[in-house]
């Protein structure tokens, strides 16, 4: 039988599969800025004004704003055909009913949102969500065809006892035994140390690198990008995102102002 041209030089199945998993090994890096309970209007359309007009064209890394529900509409006008993507700071594990003030992985979806925080270590503490509940918020959007960005780390005390890979391993163990590895395909991890969140204390690169080694190990062949958050600002970024297994930051305060904001962009990229 005459083989086709074209199939003859087609890469063999073996080769296809190669290419990939170099194709997913090639990472891009992800930016994503959490607002929490800050911006009003006014300040929210000045902050996005000067993100915009700082804003590298040139610059490849991916984008995301994560606004408090109010000024979705606001956010998704202002930040228009721009690289900025919007995304959610928390979802309800249900996917709609009689749920008081709870917002749906589908409401979220309507409004454009691609990426979702679940597990954040404010939520944990403050609203006492444990590990169950977070797996099955991860769930809750994947379900909704969104983007989990879940949040993971040890408090001081956790790593001051040497306890803070276990920590980290059991808070990853319940999301991979509710949703299976292959989940993470599709997601993000954060990795958050509480003691670095709002502090003003930076893990060292050198700390943050070896936490994310061990969530990629933990996670084998699937391979998804590790953010680190914590204290990210302009001046400790590039060092963090120059590590193997940093695949950009989940920021805090240094979303809120415009060239922090930027210039961490800038280096990711
Ligand atoms: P900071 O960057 O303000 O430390 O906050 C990090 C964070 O909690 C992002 O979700």
């Amino acid at each position: 039988m005459l083989i086709p041209t074209w199939l003859s030089s087609a890469p063999a199945l073996g080769e296809v599969l190669l290419l990939i998993k170099a194709t997913n090994t090639k990472r891009k890096k992800l930016v994503i800025g959490n607002w929490k309970m800050h911006g009003d209007r006014q300040f929210n359309a000045t902050l996005l004004s000067d993100i915009l007009t700082r804003w590298n064209s040139e610059n490849q890394v991916e984008t995301v704003i994560c606004p408090p529900y109010p000024y979705f509409q606001q956010v998704i006008e202002l930040i228009g055909a721009s690289p900025l993507v919007m995304g959610a700071q928390t979802i309800s594990e249900h996917d709609s009913g009689a749920f008081t003030g709870e917002i749906s992985g589908q409401m979220l979806s309507d409004w454009q949102c691609r990426y979702v925080i679940v597990g954040h270590n404010e939520r944990r503490r403050m609203q006492h969500e444990s590990d169950a509940d977070v797996a099955l918020k991860f769930l809750a959007v994947q379900r909704a065809g969104l983007i989990p960005v879940l949040c993971i780390g040890e408090s001081l005390e956790q790593r001051e006892s040497g306890n803070a890979l276990e920590v980290i391993g059991a808070q990853l163990g319940h999301v991979i035994n509710a949703a299976g590895i292959a989940a993470f395909e599709n997601a993000v991890v954060a990795y958050e140390p509480v003691w670095a969140v709002g502090t003003g204390k930076t893990a060292t690169p050198e700390q943050a690198q070896e936490v994310h080694a061990f969530i990629r190990s933990r996670l084998g062949s699937v391979s998804p990008r590790i953010l680190y958050g914590g204290s990210v600002k302009a001046h400790n970024a590039a060092q963090l995102f120059q590590m193997p297994d940093i695949d950009g930051a989940l920021l805090g305060g240094a979303s809120l102002v415009a060239e922090e904001f930027v210039a961490i962009c800038n280096a990711a990229n």
